[in-house]
């Protein structure tokens, strides 16, 4: 026990708290959770939280900017994902209990790093998840629409993006336009605003369709996780259905003269698609939350992750060559890419195509909101158990055997300002709050392969390549090329936007000389530094939102978690 932010838990606590928390009162004999997930399953929710909004809305605005070489950005994400896959799949095997990032951080870091990663992963899956649904509600209205049902645009979106929209229209009337020229979604926009009831300035507007999907999946996740694994499997083979046809049906109309430009905006164009092509990538780390409803969470995990991430990337690419080829990449800033690049073929059979995507993106999407309304109450969980949080958290439901609190709060956490936020602001705080999660597990490994008492637990291990020479000679070759072919480019950082930019510097260099001095493993170090690079790629007012979301984890932290903890001295 003792008195410090730093306090750590060993590994065999943690494992003997888990065991403990299925044998106290509270998870005994039919309280427990269930164990029923194998390799297909895991593998399944990890589709299943991987491919969603991403691809089936974010990836139209980052093919606008970026053009066909958004593929590289697909390339250069799953190589990163990749090295933290490794990463995850060592804690997973080592500590096969549901707090993911969470719990690997209390043993590699100590509880302040714990508490503030569990917090930041809130960021992932909660603020996550409220994109999901805001995407999910876009296709919905759109698909209600094509059915002739129309709801009030008031009721369909956020007050932010209403107002803006109408802002802009008031700009295009005044200069001349009429508001029935106005384009489609500057159009909706300016409705939803005119006729929403309130007063001139203020107006009642809110994205109810959003709220009615995280009820609806919040109850399935809230009545079991047999439930939940079923309707899950059958939207995951929807969902791939739905992609090999995009790809098989849609290879028939690419046509290569639109990937002559390939780079369009050069490489600041592709990076701008930064945020909504990480977001495709999240999820795979989401399934480590069921290792406790896993047959054999040691073996399986590992397996599922890789899985996952292999079958995603390799869908991911040859999808964005796909889209950039059907239709030209100018085209592509819309909220529905993957139908739109069928309609924009203009025949009979590709507009039936586009009807068919559009219906179904709404059972896809949906499967995303579901593995993570699954994932948010098991941290949460744990959390409750090591006494970072209150002990109604981890109490599970006496029929269900599920942590009915945790989830009926994150259901509220997630529906209500669901209603209200905007899509681009919350895509890109999740996209930073997991790049940081990833960031210290990756680190994470670092600490736990250092102390050799920890061997005995992993069952995989990142394989060892050793660092000391690769990562300094990298890093001066990056370093050379930067100086011969761009030198200006470390002068341009002098501003605002270029502080991200700046501490991704200062903790390459800090990070490469550590690893000439421990020898550190290549894996981990690149996939540290390359999940910093692409965070470092955010704007500085993200980066300002993500600061700002910490300090006040920090405030929650040092007013009861300090206290409360189960390591604290105190109790
Ligand atoms: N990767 C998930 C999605 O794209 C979060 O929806």
């Amino acid at each position: 026990m003792s008195d410090n932010v730093f306090r750590k838990k060993s590994i065999e606590k943690i494992l003997q708290d888990a065991e403990q928390g299925f044998s106290d009162a509270e998870h005994t004999g039919p309280n427990a959770l269930r164990r029923s997930l194998k390799v297909k399953d895991l593998t399944f929710l990890g589709i299943a939280a991987v491919i969603g909004t991403g691809v089936f809305t974010a990836i139209g605005s980052a093919s606008y900017h970026g053009g066909p070489a958004v593929t590289l950005l697909f390339l250069f994400t799953a190589i990163a994902c990749g090295f933290a896959a490794f990463c995850y799949a060592e804690f997973a095997s080592a500590v096969p209990v549901a707090g993911s990032a969470y719990t690997y951080s209390y043993i590699a870091f100590g509880e302040i790093f714990a508490w503030i990663i569990g917090w930041d992963l809130l960021m992932e899956y909660a603020i996550g998840n409220i994109a999901v649904a805001i995407s999910w509600s876009q296709y919905f209205v759109r698909v209600l629409a094509g059915f002739g049902v129309h709801l009030p645009g008031w009721l369909t979106m956020d007050y932010v993006s209403a107002h803006t929209g109408y802002l802009h229209a008031q700009e295009a009337i005044s200069k001349g336009g009429s508001p029935a020229k106005l384009d489609a979604g500057m159009k909706y926009a300016y409705d939803a605003w005119t006729t929403a009831p309130g007063g001139d300035s203020i107006k009642l507007i809110m994205n109810f369709p959003a709220l009615l999907i995280v009820a609806i999946i919040s109850y399935i996740v809230y009545i079991g996780i047999r439930e939940s694994k079923r309707a899950n499997n059958i939207m995951v083979i929807t969902k791939l259905g739905i992609i090999v046809v995009v790809i098989i049906a849609g290879a028939f109309y690419v046509d290569p003269g639109n990937w002559s430009n390939f780079m369009p905006n050069g490489f600041s164009g592709v990076m701008k698609g930064v945020s909504a092509v990480f977001f495709a990538y999240i999820g795979f780390d989401a399934i480590s939350t069921t290792a406790e409803e896993c047959e054999n969470p040691q073996r399986d995990l590992p397996k599922a992750m890789f899985n996952t991430l292999f079958i995603c990337t390799g869908l991911y690419i040859v999808l964005v060559l796909v889209l950039t080829g059907m239709s030209h990449y100018t085209k592509l800033n819309v909220a529905d890419p993957l139908a739109f690049v069928f309609e924009d073929q203009h025949s009979k059979a590709a507009t039936w195509v586009a009807g068919v995507i559009s219906v179904s993106a709404i059972v896809v999407i949906a499967s995303v909101l579901l593995v993570y309304q699954l994932g948010q109450p098991r941290i949460w969980m744990s959390m409750s158990r090591d006494g970072l949080l209150p002990k109604i958290f981890s109490r599970i439901h006496p029929k269900y055997h599920t942590p009915s609190f945790s989830t009926v709060v994150t259901g509220l956490v997630v529906a209500i300002p669901a209603l209200f936020l905007n899509l681009d602001v919350v895509l890109a705080l999740t996209s930073i709050g997991t790049l940081f999660a990833f960031v210290l597990v990756c680190g994470g490994v670092l600490m736990l392969n250092s102390d050799k008492k920890n061997d005995q637990y992993a069952k995989f291990k990142v394989p060892y390549v050793n660092g000391k020479y690769i990562v300094p000679l990298a890093f001066i070759i990056i370093l050379g090329c930067i100086l011969k072919f761009a030198p200006g480019y470390f002068t341009q950082l002098m501003t605002s936007e270029g502080v991200p930019m700046i501490i991704f510097l200062v903790v390459a260099i800090v990070v490469t000389i550590l690893t000439f001095v421990k020898s550190y493993s290549l894996i981990p170090v690149l996939g540290l530094l390359s999940c910093f690079y692409l965070m470092a790629q955010e704007s500085a007012t993200n980066w300002a939102r993500f600061v700002i979301w910490l300090v006040i984890g920090l405030v929650i932290y040092f007013f009861y978690g300090f206290k409360n903890s189960k390591l604290s001295g105190r109790i």
